[in-house]
């Protein structure tokens, strides 16, 4: 294939979502033999290792994605007890960036933290990094991170006075939605982040935050728009504002008057909270 070929090639993958490389080597499928074929088609039929397969390898070679941890209650548990144990955002941050036991973290270029002011009164909580955000380092900094600053700004804020992170700090390979395991693995970390921050006001924005945040199984459309508690582990009760993802709006701009009027109650409510 000539360089234009392979250009357009990578060209399809990327749109696809296919950017990351999990061999050091690229299998040519088209040389495969039938037997080589079989014998792969019965690994593929190997029961999932019950156990996790933790990784203590840095990411150091593409190869390392398919050593990933294998999500499990296991790890679960023990994010919940390295995400109690930190005691200021920092901490957090450090823990975060040292815990293997989610294999997502093994594809993600960097782990997304937060961006914004960590004072503030209001901290808005997505659902996972992107491609942009993914190579920035920092949440919702692609196209629906510029219409969030534009939402944002609607209402007299920006980053300087609002906080702003996701419930999944590394981004799933190719935007894939996260699964239910790696999110509870996740939960811990931005829970304790969460009540770290400690902020007047929570928005959750889109389906995945508001379902985990609010401990409910209601779709978005009808959370949106109506006040509702996030409870913290230790008993804080922060008033929280769910409402559309951002992304959302982009693919359905006919809502974005539902946001506006969303967001017009979060104004009224940050001024009364002072
Ligand atoms: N979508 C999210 O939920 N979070 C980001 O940081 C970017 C896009």
């Amino acid at each position: 294939m000539d360089s234009a070929g392979l250009r357009e090639l990578l060209t399809f993958y990327a749109d696809a979502g296919v950017d990351e490389p999990l061999l050091d080597e690229a299998p040519d499928r088209f040389q495969e033999t039938r037997a080589e074929a079989e014998k792969r088609a019965a690994q593929r039929q190997q029961p999932t290792p019950q156990k996790p397969v933790a990784t203590t390898q840095p990411r150091s070679t593409a190869a390392a994605a398919v050593r990933a941890a294998v999500p499990d209650d296991a790890q679960a548990a023990r994010a919940r007890e390295i995400a109690r144990s930190a005691e200021s955002l920092d901490a957090l941050r450090d823990m975060l960036s040292n815990f293997d036991g989610c294999n997502l973290k093994t594809t993600a270029k960097n782990t997304v933290f937060a961006d914004g002011n960590p004072q503030a009164s209001v901290m808005f909580v997505g659902e996972a990094p992107g491609r942009d955000e993914d190579i920035q380092g920092l949440p919702f900094v692609g196209r629906s991170g510029k219409l969030l600053d534009r939402m944002l700004a609607a209402i007299g804020l920006d980053r300087t006075s609002v906080y702003i992170s996701n419930v999944i700090p590394w981004r799933p390979p190719g935007n894939r939605d996260p699964s239910p395991l790696e999110t509870e693995i996740c939960r811990p970390f931005i829970e304790r982040h969460i009540e770290l921050v400690a902020p007047k006001v929570l928005v959750t924005l889109g389906n995945p935050s508001t379902k985990l945040l609010l401990n409910t199984q209601t779709g978005i459309m009808r959370m949106r728009g109506n006040w509702a508690m996030h409870n913290t582990p230790s008993g804080l009760d922060i008033p929280t504002m769910p409402t559309l993802h951002p992304a959302y709006l982009l693919r359905n701009p006919a809502h974005k008057k539902l946001a506006w009027q969303d967001f017009l109650q979060i104004k009224l409510k940050l001024e009364s909270a002072g």
